[in-house]
């Protein structure tokens, strides 16, 4: 083993334990590339959990970024921040929302997401609901109210008692809607494809009814696009495929192409339920994160990242089709654009077996390899990554 941080060494690492981390120690990154300390390139097929969707230190975000640093980087909210209302400005014009809020993580937008839910139905609406519908193994953070939202029994345990006012119900299940509404529901909150639950879209026909129970019922629609935002769908928000209209979208992971960020965007007569003092953040919109999310969203409007990601994610599919039809192991490849999953038994056993081979990718589920790559990524590297897991399904015979 080289001289890389092992995180199990109590002597060496006095980090907690909340990661296994792989035994390399990443310290350099440029494009779809990343470098270890050994000097070792990998090619980064997971672009930081779908952070650094423009490929590593963007010179385009970067040079903004440096040029602020010599400016400002924080005052608080208390004061106007130029970057702030522009990135607001840019998210509105792109997107169904009118009002943004910013913070600094997914979980906090989640978390504002829904605290913005239960003040619009008591503050707003004049109601005592409170209660959120999520699905089962979905994904929203780690804080105590999004780990309650999260729909997987794993990220709970341990944590009792959750937070009241959650129900989960099925996803992709239609049936299971007509128990969407309960008396206390305020809210329905869902990614389009999920992440970290297996890299499952959700069906149109489900979404279509779903949107249809939230308007004649009076619930507030929230989708979480932390991970799927941002052009890794093949548009700049996966919900523009549904044609649905959100009334809530929450944003983080690419919005900063990896300078932390997150951001709820929502329909005015929602937003106004936040008032002076109902919420806020001190990091939260700070300019060194906002400049980061104005080149951003500046980068990939002008450059068509999204339209293109599109592209590159169906040739991604089409490839990752044609070595399911060599390896029976692959029992099925999923995804939309470039948020692709592969079915394989112990896929963990896969991911070793690629970083080995210089190629780093992750898996969402024992089950299913996750294949994320930078939207800048091109043809010839994703040929690499696929004749890479072509020659471990070839070796190793899982
Ligand atoms: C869909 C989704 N929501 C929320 C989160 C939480 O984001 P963060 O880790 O920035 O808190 C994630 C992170 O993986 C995610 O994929």
């Amino acid at each position: 083993m080289s001289n890389s941080i092992m995180i199990d060494d109590k002597a060496l690492n006095p980090l907690m334990t909340t990661y296994n981390r792989f035994p390399i120690t990443v310290i350099k990154g440029e494009g779809s590339y990343v470098w270890d300390e050994e000097g070792e390139r990998y090619l980064d097929f997971t672009s930081g959990i779908a952070t650094c969707n423009l490929g590593h230190v963007p010179h385009y975000v970067k040079d903004q970024i440096e040029e602020q640093l010599n400016t400002l980087w924080h005052c608080s909210n208390l004061y106007h921040i130029p970057s702030q209302e522009k990135l607001a400005s840019l998210l509105v014009e792109q997107s169904c929302g009118d009002k943004v809020f910013f913070c600094n993580s997914g979980a906090e937008a989640n978390e504002a997401a829904i605290k913005l839910a239960r003040r619009y139905a008591q503050k707003v609406k004049n109601t005592d609901s409170f209660e959120v519908v999520t699905f089962r193994d979905s994904f929203h953070g780690r804080t105590l109210a999004t780990l309650t939202a999260t729909g997987q029994e794993k990220i709970q345990k341990g944590f009792l008692p959750l937070l009241e006012g959650f129900r989960y119900l099925p996803y992709n299940d239609i049936a299971a809607l007509d128990e969407l509404a309960g008396e206390k529901t305020c809210a329905v909150l869902l990614e389009l494809v999920q992440g970290e639950g297996g890299v499952i879209p959700a069906q149109q026909e489900w979404i279509e009814k779903l949107s249809d129970i939230c308007l004649e019922k009076g619930l507030l629609l929230m989708v979480d696009e932390i991970q799927t935002g941002l052009g890794r769908t093949g548009s700049l928000f996966a919900y523009q495929q549904y044609g649905m209209e959100p009334d809530v979208v929450t944003l983080a992971k690419g919005l900063g192409s990896g300078f932390p960020i997150g951001a709820v965007l929502a329909k005015e007569n929602v937003a106004k339920a936040f008032e002076p003092g109902s919420h806020g953040t001190t990091f939260g919109g700070n300019p060194l994160s906002t400049t980061a999310g104005v080149a951003t969203l500046t980068y990939i409007k002008e450059n068509n990242i999204a339209e293109k990601a599109g592209e590159l994610g169906e040739y991604l599919q089409e490839q990752l089709a044609k070595l399911a039809e060599k390896y029976s192991v692959i029992k099925e490849v999923r995804g939309k654009g470039l948020l692709s999953g592969l079915v394989i038994p112990n896929a963990v056993e896969v991911v070793h077996a690629a970083r080995d081979k210089k190629l780093l990718v992750l898996i969402a589920g024992p089950n299913v390899l996750r294949i994320l790559p930078p939207l800048t990524t091109t043809k010839q590297e994703i040929d690499d990554c696929i004749s890479i897991l072509g020659n471990i399904l070839n070796e190793y015979h899982i």
